[in-house]
């Protein structure tokens, strides 16, 4: 079995988080997925960026809910992270969807709804895979259980991952329970019965956040659907080393 690679908020260890650059290198590397963050604006446009709070990687201060996308798109994105990317700009979900649209990859959108439960963002972000027909290609994912229970309403077949970062529980039986058909969890969670049950349950098992060989090796071992990791050419590389070795 293939562990699918996605790039974690794009290449993000040579690149700002969650920007275009970040999502081109991850495409060029030969990343099979890409997984970005969404926060709502004032105005309600779903835009890629991992904090609620500007601060850590714009030029700007406060929180994204305050702001219309128009005071979005005047902060700098990429300076934070090198010279190199002054100049970068946050980027609107569907811009995103636009430059994936064409292109052989697999989406995970992740509500950031966990501290800040923005009204409606799952219908948002659902409509506009819908309106780009990435619906097929997409999982949505969340920390926030009771925004796992509002996809349920969903018409059309769309990827639904819980988020998990400590045991709770039975969690694959968690999720199943609340409508999610994937299970996300941290690299401290995933053991080989994890993946089994997840599969006896038909729901894919992905693992979060993946940087090290040492850890892609335990998930390639345990069979993990895919890995989250900010290195996706460390990844595939070592993937070919590990399936020709084992
Ligand atoms: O979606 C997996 C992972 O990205 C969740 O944690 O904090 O990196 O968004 P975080
Ligand atoms: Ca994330």
């Amino acid at each position: 079995m293939k562990t699918e690679i996605i790039a974690h908020r794009g290449a993000s260890r040579i690149a700002p988080e969650n920007t275009m650059p970040a999502f081109e290198l991850a495409y060029d590397m030969g990343a099979e997925g890409i997984e970005v963050d969404v926060q709502l604006t004032k105005d309600n446009v779903p835009v890629l960026i991992h904090d609620e709070n500007v601060k850590r990687t714009t030029n700007g201060r406060g929180f994204i809910k305050d702001m219309t996308w128009d005071t979005v798109t005047s902060l700098d994105a990429g300076a934070w992270f090198s010279r190199t990317y002054t100049g970068t700009q946050i980027v609107s979900l569907e811009e995103f969807l636009r430059w994936a649209k064409n292109k052989q990859l697999t989406l995970n959108i992740e509500l950031k709804n966990n501290k800040i439960d923005y009204k409606h963002i799952e219908n948002i972000v659902y409509e506009m895979l819908a309106h780009y027909q990435l619906l097929a290609n997409s999982t949505i994912s969340t920390f926030n259980p009771n925004s796992v229970e509002r996809m349920k309403q969903f018409q059309h077949k769309v990827g639904v991952a819980l988020l998990a970062s400590r045991k709770c529980g039975n969690l694959v039986k968690t999720a199943a329970s609340i409508g999610a058909n994937a299970l996300h969890v941290k690299y401290r969670l995933l053991n080989q019965n994890l993946v089994k049950a997840c599969h006896a349950k038909g729901m894919p098992l992905r693992v979060y956040t993946i940087n090290s060989t040492r850890r892609m090796h335990a998930a390639f071992k345990a069979e993990a659907d895919g890995i989250f990791t900010d290195v996706p050419d460390k990844a595939i590389a070592f993937r070919k080393v590990y399936n020709k070795h084992k």
